[in-house]
């Protein structure tokens, strides 16, 4: 039976074309208001660079209103709230400026030598082996050495580093357990005692890294609290770890879904880069992000009133025919290519040029591996009962070359 987990793509069809606009009525213990659900691409954009949809409620709604007073905030939800992600000018513009600034392109790239490096690691271990699970073997551990590497966490300390990640990441999704949540609270605390010794050593000793660059930014530049340094490196890795692992497993899985695409890729390489953005379009790892309403908003012929949330379903904007032709075709060789997968406007992803460069070097150095590889069975992949992300549970892979 075909879960909506596993094919979601009739659903957002359904939804766009009866009510692309939906409502559904929610509440908290102190007040109710309607989430809006969206699934065309122009209202998904709206929503994403109209400065009236923001992500500091707080500073919109009465006190009484947010939190129960004495309410404990935990250490996750204090965290986050230091993040640019969840952040509304002015703050989040200063933020944004000064990790940018640390965060440069040459950065991005001096990291392609150490990737095609974890990569061939990474294959070699594959071939001692007949058949392997992509996401655990490839996928997986790729992007968090990388985002290791990046801050500049000692090899040593990465499988502890990739622990963390993951519990943080699970936590962002909206069907998270209290065990999830407490769990996260307690591997924000661990990497926040973690991050701020290396924030010393750094203050002491600079290196060639991103903390670094943060310090010198922060010194140099503006003003940036010791916290807002330290969760922001935290933001780095949950937004980074597991949205590069999907795209590169979806990568994976869909050439090998589309043999007729891998053979044209294969053929001519110089396509990678569009074929990436096809896999960023066609299975895009966030499929839904949120705002809340500041002021009453006409869209279409509904008013989303202030005090609501909408949620763009990006993985729904990236299927839109109004916008991609034929768009449930994969095609390596589509252009243009306007998809939403990094978000749009102020808070388009930091990472993209990151994300693209990893997904690129890890999907040629796989085939390039093993060109012929197949999958194993009829139940080689599944995806994951998430409602935030488009991720393989597992896919399992015969890999002989
Ligand atoms: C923001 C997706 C990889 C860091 C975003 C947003 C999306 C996204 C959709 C915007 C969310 C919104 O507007 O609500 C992705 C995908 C990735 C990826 C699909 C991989 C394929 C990365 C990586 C990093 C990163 C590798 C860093 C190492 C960030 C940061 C933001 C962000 C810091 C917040 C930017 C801001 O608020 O100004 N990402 N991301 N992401 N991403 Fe990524």
């Amino acid at each position: 039976m075909t879960s909506i987990q596993q094919d979601r793509y009739p659903v957002y069809d359904q939804l766009r074309s009866n009510t692309p606009v939906l409502a559904e009525p929610s509440a908290t213990s102190l007040r109710t208001y309607t989430t809006w659900h969206l699934t065309r691409y122009d209202d998904c954009l709206t929503a994403l660079r109209d400065p009236r949809f923001v992500h500091e409620e707080r500073k919109y709604l009465a006190p009484e209103v947010c939190e129960e007073p004495g309410e404990n905030i935990s250490s996750l939800t204090s965290s986050q709230r230091n993040w640019m992600l969840f952040k509304d000018p002015p703050d989040h513009t200063r933020l944004r400026s000064l990790v940018q600034r640390a965060f440069t392109p040459k950065i991005v790239q001096n990291l392609q030598p150490r990737m095609e490096h974890i990569t061939t690691m990474l294959l070699d271990e594959m071939e001692a082996q007949t058949e392997v699970d992509l996401v655990q073997a490839y996928a997986f551990p790729l992007p968090v050495m990388i985002i290791a590497t990046l801050l500049g966490v000692p090899m040593q300390d990465r499988e502890q580093f990739r622990a963390w990640s993951n519990i943080l990441f699970q936590s962002l999704d909206f069907l998270v357990s209290d065990t999830t949540w407490e769990q996260a609270s307690q591997a924000v605390d661990a990497l926040r005692a973690y991050l701020r010794d290396i924030v010393h050593e750094r203050v002491k000793q600079p290196q060639d890294d991103l903390i670094s660059g943060m310090v010198r930014a922060r010194d140099e530049h503006g003003k940036l609290s010791e916290d807002e340094l330290l969760d922001n490196c935290i933001l780095m890795l949950a937004a980074g770890h597991e949205t590069t692992v999907n795209l590169i497993a979806n990568g994976v899985y869909l050439l090998l879904r589309e043999p007729e695409a891998l053979v044209q890729l294969q053929r001519d390489w110089t396509l990678l880069p569009s074929a990436v953005e096809e896999i960023l379009r066609y299975e895009s790892p966030i499929q839904v992000t949120t705002r809340f309403v500041s002021e009453d908003v006409q869209l279409g012929d509904v008013t989303l009133k202030k005090g609501d949330y909408v949620s763009p379903w990006l993985g729904a904007a990236n299927r839109d025919p109004a916008k991609f032709t034929e768009p449930d075709r994969f095609d390596i060789t589509r252009d243009p290519n306007r998809h939403l997968a990094f978000g749009q406007g102020i808070h388009f992803c930091l990472g993209a040029p990151l994300a693209r460069l990893e997904g690129q070097v890890a999907i040629k150095a796989y085939f390039q591996r093993f060109p012929k590889s197949t999958f194993v069975g009829d139940q080689a992949w599944a995806f994951k009962p998430s409602v935030l992300t488009r991720s393989l549970a597992h896919l399992k892979l015969k890999v002989a070359p």
